[in-house]
Order: structure tokens, then sequence, then C-alpha cells
């Protein structure tokens, strides 16, 4: 799937930095406030994001708000894949900022908390459609088994994992796709599972994980593709970061189990690599690491995304970690219900 900004964004961002004297075609002033807001995560790790400066609200506007939106695209679509979210469902989006995951929810009603105090009316202005209440503590949503908690790189901003994550039925985190943040979340993957709770994705299977098990570099996240409007890369040309594909770690947990189906299937954790004889494609499905291999010989392999759900058929042939086998189909859609 290659994902793409609505246009309606385009006018509406362009609009709302206009209030800072700012537009989309003012690009090398844009990229300094993303350099400075950039700087200011990677240095400050635990501290909430300094909506008060100047330049953070712009930052937000040109660049983490459509990159998030485009992440959280991908994550819906894979939650509704994995039937862990419907129509009827609401989000309860912890650290919402611009919530760009409401946005691209798509679903009417949602909860907002948030302490940056414009991020409410930003918010309005850029999806008017949607009917969000908002509130500046958690403590003041109420639990409900249509909610889902929701934490869209917020879990970084702060100090310690709180106890009220695990007081909702539903919950999906999104973090950023370094090794010390994907890590982090393999480690709290294991948490949730002693709390009782049952991952539907990216995992289909309930084991420790073998990334965290066997390895001590490894971490887990999948990768979008996106149409990059012109604008953001008349932006991008000014940055050190590069964001032609968009990568991220995320994980869906519940306290009922998921659908038998998800645990016929494989999930592809790695991207293809290409060696000589051979290429080969990290899989998971259990708590061993384990590698899709297709020998040159036998043709060549197919371009299949990391994160996709694949189903193995039939009983290929094991050599060592590689499982050896053209019978694999890759599944787009899996719905279970
Ligand atoms: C990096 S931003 C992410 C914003 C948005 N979720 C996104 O994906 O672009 C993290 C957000 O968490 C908010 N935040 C941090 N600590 C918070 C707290 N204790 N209560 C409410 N919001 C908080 C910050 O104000 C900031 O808007």
């Amino acid at each position: 799937m290659i994902w793409t900004l609505p246009i309606e964004f385009e006018t509406r961002i362009d609009r709302l930095l206009g209030e800072h004297n700012l537009s989309l075609s003012k690009t090398t002033k844009l990229a300094d406030a993303i350099l400075e807001l950039s700087d200011f995560y990677i240095h400050e790790p635990g501290k909430p994001t300094p909506w008060h400066r100047h330049g953070t609200i712009a930052a937000h506007l040109a660049y983490y708000f459509p990159l998030n939106y485009i992440r959280s695209l991908g994550l819906v679509h894979e939650a509704k894949k994995v039937g862990f979210l419907d129509d009827s469902d609401e989000l309860v989006d912890f650290g919402a900022g611009l919530s760009p995951l409401i946005a691209a929810s798509g679903l009417t009603s949602s909860y907002c908390v948030e302490q940056g105090e414009r991020c409410e009316d930003i918010f309005k202005r850029l999806v008017p459609k949607a009917n969000t209440k908002w509130h500046s503590e958690i403590e003041t949503v109420k639990r409900h088994k249509r909610h889902i908690l929701c934490l869209s790189y917020s879990l970084n901003e702060l100090t310690e994992i709180p106890e009220w994550l695990y007081s909702f039925e539903r919950v999906i985190i999104m973090e950023p796709s370094d090794r010390i943040s994907g890590r982090k979340l393999l480690e709290m993957r294991q948490k949730f599972i002693e709390k009782g709770f049952y991952i539907w994705a990216p995992c289909t299977h309930q084991l420790e994980c073998p990334l965290l098990k066997e390895s001590k570099t490894d971490w887990c996240h999948t990768r979008e593709f996106w149409n990059m409007p012109l604008w953001f890369q008349k932006i991008e040309n000014h940055l050190p970061m590069k964001n032609r594909t968009l990568t991220y770690s995320y994980l869906m947990v519940s306290r009922t189990p998921p659908g038998k189906k998800i645990s016929d299937h494989a999930r592809l954790t790695g991207d293809l690599l290409k060696e000589k004889g051979k290429s080969r494609q990290l899989f998971c499905r259990s708590d061993k690491r384990e590698f899709l291999a297709w020998l040159s010989r036998d043709g060549e392999a197919p371009e299949w995304k990391r994160g996709e759900l694949v189903k193995i058929i039939g009983t290929p042939k094991v050599v060592g970690n590689e499982i050896r086998t053209s019978e694999i189909s890759l599944i787009e859609q899996l719905f279970f219900h």
C-alpha cells in the first residue's frame, strides 16, 4: 500500500502557518523550526513537548503531523486487518498533540488527552469533521469497553511506564523505530503478557519475543511507503533527516485473545536481504528467530514488504533457522468479523 496525505491538509496547514507569519513556501524557516524541535526530542527524552516555544507548532504542522498521519494510516489499516479495531470503537489518544492518529483513523467520536494548551484549537481547524472531546488528564477519561487507549510517540515523554496504562481493555502504542525505543517496547510487550493481556499485532503468538530473547541489538519495526508531497520534499531538502519511507515500532494488546486465525500466520519483521546464492527475510511466528529463504537458482524472491502477514502453506524444508519454500502466500486482506 502506498499512502497519500489528503490534499485538504496542504491548504489547512498553510493557513494555520500563516498565523505564525509562516507558510509552506518558507522552507528554510520551517526547516530551522523542525531541526530545533528534533534536537529537543533527541537531547531531552522524558520531557514534554515545549508547545510554548516559538516554532513548535509550525514544526508539528509542517513535519510531525504529516509523518505521523501517514504512519497512523498504516497502523489503523493493520488494526482493522486483524480485527482489533472497528468503526464503533473510540480512541483515547494520550499525548495527542495535533492528533494525527485520530485524524487518520476516520473515527468520528474520540478523546484526546493533552497538556499543550493550543493543540485542541489547532486540531479542530485541521480536522473539522472529528468529534473529539479534550481532556488535560487521563484520570478524567472514563474507562469503557469501546475505548482503545492510544499512545503515538508520547510514551517517550513519560519518565516511567504509568500503571493506568493497564486499566484499559485495549491499548495501541506507536513509538519511534530506534533501537532504544523499539527494545523498550519489546520489554513492555512482556509486561503486558504478565498482566494478562494478549498481543494482537505485530506478533501472531503470545510466546517470548525472539528478538529480545536471541539478540541484544534487534528490535521489531515496520515500514510505510508514501507519496511525499512536493512542498514536503522542498522542506526536507534543508534537513539531514530523510523520510522517503517511514518506519515505526508498534504494539496492539487486549484483555481478550485474538481470533484463532492470527496464529496461522507469520509476520515479516525484516526487509529482504539479497545475499550470494540466496535471499533471506526475517519473519516471526514464535519465540524462534527465523528467516524465509529463497535460493537464487529457484528464481527471484518475491518483493514482500516488512510488516506484512504471510501464511506458510504445507510443510516447507527447514535448514537451521531458514524456511525454504516457494509456497508462501502474502495475506493482504485478513478480516475476522
Ligand atoms: C511527541 S508528541 C506526539 C504528539 C502526537 N501524538 C503525534 O503523534 O504527533 C508527545 C505529546 O505528549 C504530550 N504529553 C506529554 N506528557 C503528557 C502528559 N503527562 N499528559 C498529557 N499529554 C502529555 C505532549 O504535550 C506532546 O503533545
